[in-house]
């Protein structure tokens, strides 16, 4: 009985200072996968992050901001505030008619400016300049 758990123990032993200095570079090796691993997806979480989302306020008959600066691929919402009706309307896009407390998002694509109005009230003047 002695001599098997003998046996048995010394197998999984690391025997001698090669068995240990394999055993630390294949640590390494691992620790050197996990931090690439790690940096690869931060790298991505970072760029998902990049994309933001502005709200324009729809008060008084006016835009706020009525001059908006975002990035191609970020999201506009448009929330009317007011008891009338009113819309964002540009040339590429519409709203619809908003009623108070309704919203409408946008997902902006190209660069440039894009200068957008009510239908109700041509006078309400609003920009969304993309970067
Ligand atoms: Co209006």
């Amino acid at each position: 009985m002695r001599a098997l758990a003998s046996t048995a123990g010394s197998g999984g032993r690391i025997r001698g200072p090669l068995g240990w200095a394999a055993l630390l570079l294949a640590l390494l090796a691992l620790h050197t996968l996990w931090l690439a691993a790690a940096d690869a997806h931060s790298a991505t979480a970072k760029e998902t992050d990049g994309a933001r989302t502005h709200v324009v306020e729809i008060r008084q008959f006016k835009y706020f901001p009525a001059t908006l600066e975002v990035k191609a691929g970020d999201t506009i919402t448009w929330k009317n505030l007011d008891a009338a009706p009113h819309t964002a309307t540009a040339k590429g896009w519409d709203s619809g008619r908003l009623n108070r407390g309704q919203s409408w998002t946008l997902k902006v694509t190209g660069k440039g400016t894009i200068e957008y109005i009510c239908v109700y009230h041509p006078a309400m003047k609003g920009k969304v300049v993309v970067k």
